[in-house]
């Protein structure tokens, strides 16, 4: 994503409302501090929230966090909410890599990872979030029967992706390398912002999803 660094935005994190501070003091204990008992659905890499909030104003009963490391991006989702308020998703503000200190054993029922930063160099693969390094970090925390929804129009992430599923011990439960064109896994798509951008550029959209 394209940042700007936009004044006082690190300084809004710290006292937005919306944005949850010290998350890792709720580790073990999401379900009756924060999401009232509701289903846990997250969003790694959440850019700008459109995907997020949208699926948060669809399905009233699943509570969503929306995790996002640059505080320039996050806040223009916070400047969304503010304009429509949502009792059910709530944003951190981290990088993910240290995501297994503040979601503990079965608390999250779905991942969402759209348009994932591709780090094309070899040596940063372990940065992708869909890494066998990652799938090892989502087993900590990931319910079950848990899935995780990747959605990228990037060919050789989504092939290094596939490649890293079954390595860490997971499988393909659907797949497809043009979602917007696939009768099965279209319909009910929410796009992204990327996703918008790409599609309308005639890139197809590659979507999996992935459990245990
Ligand atoms: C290419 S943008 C896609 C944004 C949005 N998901 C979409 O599809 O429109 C990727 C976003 O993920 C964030 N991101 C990348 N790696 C991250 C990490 N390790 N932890 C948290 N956020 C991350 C980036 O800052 C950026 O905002």
């Amino acid at each position: 994503m394209r940042l700007r660094n936009i004044p006082g935005a690190s300084e809004e994190m710290l006292v937005n409302p919306f944005v949850i501070q010290n998350p890792e003091q709720y580790k073990g204990h999401w379900s009756e501090h924060i999401c009232n008992g509701k289903p846990l659905y997250i969003e790694i890499g959440m850019g700008k929230g459109q995907f997020i909030m949208a699926l948060a104003a669809a399905h009233p009963d699943i509570f969503y966090i929306g995790i996002e490391r640059y505080s320039s991006v996050l806040l223009r989702a916070l400047q969304k909410m503010e304009q429509q308020p949502l009792d059910n998703v709530l944003f951190i503000r981290m990088d993910a890599s240290t995501i297994t200190d503040v979601f503990g054993t079965d608390e999250v029922e779905r991942i969402y990872l759209n348009f994932s930063d591709p780090w094309p160099k070899d040596r940063h693969a372990k940065r992708r979030l869909t890494s066998k390094e990652y799938f090892q970090r989502y087993d900590a925390f990931l319910k079950e029967n848990g899935q995780v929804e990747f959605k990228t129009d990037n060919r050789d992430l989504f092939d290094f992706s596939l490649e890293q599923v079954p390595l860490a011990g997971w499988r393909i439960e659907a797949c497809t390398f043009d979602l917007h064109h696939d009768a099965e896994m279209n319909p009910g798509n929410v796009m992204t912002e990327y996703e918008e951008k790409f599609s309308a550029l005639g890139n197809p959209i590659h979507k999996m999803i992935v459990k245990r």
